[in-house]
């Protein structure tokens, strides 16, 4: 508590009479969104306990600003478990969004697709996720004060938010897939045989994170939203082989659809 509490006084320090509702998880490749507004920015590097994050297409910064009238916190960059990072590290943000007092978090990946039910470039919202990591963030002393020790996990993506977000994407005709998200612990991407097994236990998509920010955002109370962009057939679902290069390059090419769907589901929550 002592560590989120040193951030969040250094934050709203700098942020002064900001105070950010709606929390938004850039990842690999899909941070631009705060390159269109001004925003108030704070590299990773100067906030008390934050780690620095090193992944290319991932720049380090907390980013403040409004979108549609609502005020947001962004994350420019995400902590990975295949960085090395605990998942203590990782989902520290989250615990200090809380105390900022974040209500609604969106979460955003990059991931690879488990079964031709998704194509390249298409939009995923997550209904579910299954952890593969082999680990758990909320492991070791419980913080009472954040959450429960046991929490449910029954509806972590809220079924009335993606309810009200299919909805609206119905009546503005832009597509939007529906599934369940498996997330590995990285860093070398599946075998075939491992996405088949991730297809036959009933996975969508599949990826390297958003898993143990979800757990513990929706621990503290937060409404989480999760959202893949499909950037590759995962290994054996096609016969192409797998690269990073081709993972940003596809999210660079859906940058403009992903940026106008997260403003309108800004509009939902
Ligand atoms: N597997 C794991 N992580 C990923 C993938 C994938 O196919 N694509 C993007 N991130």
């Amino acid at each position: 508590m002592k560590k989120i509490i040193e951030a969040v006084n250094y934050i709203k320090n700098q942020i002064k009479d900001f105070t950010p509702e709606i929390g938004i998880i850039l990842g690999s490749g899909l941070g631009a969104l705060p390159e269109d507004y001004e925003c108030i920015k704070i590299p990773y590097s100067v906030i008390p306990n934050f780690q620095k994050s090193s992944v290319e297409g991932h720049k380090g910064q907390l980013c403040f600003c409004e979108i549609n009238g609502r005020k947001l916190l962004m994350m420019q960059g995400r902590y990975h478990f295949y960085e090395g990072y605990t998942m203590a590290q990782i989902t520290f943000p989250i615990k200090v969004m809380k105390y900022l007092g974040i209500k609604f978090l969106i979460i955003t990946n990059a991931a690879g697709a488990v079964n031709q039910k998704n194509s390249i470039g298409d939009i995923m919202l997550i209904t579910d996720h299954i952890n593969m990591m082999g680990d758990n963030p909320l492991k070791g002393k419980n913080i009472d004060e954040l959450g429960v020790r046991f929490p449910d996990m029954s509806d972590i993506y809220k079924k009335d938010l993606r309810e009200k977000i299919i909805s609206a994407c119905k009546k503005s005709n832009t597509e939007l897939k529906q599934g369940v998200y498996m997330a590995m612990p990285g860093p070398s991407y599946e075998t075939p045989a491992e996405v088949k097994m991730a297809n036959l236990v009933g996975a969508d998509a599949i990826g390297m994170s958003t898993v143990p920010e979800a757990i513990v955002a929706n621990y503290c109370g937060i409404k989480v939203i999760g959202l893949s962009c499909i950037t590759n057939y995962a290994a054996g679902v096609s016969d192409k082989k797998l690269s990073h290069k081709e993972v940003i390059e596809t999210t660079k090419q859906t940058e403009e659809k992903f940026k106008s769907l997260i403003k309108n589901i800004i509009k939902e929550l």
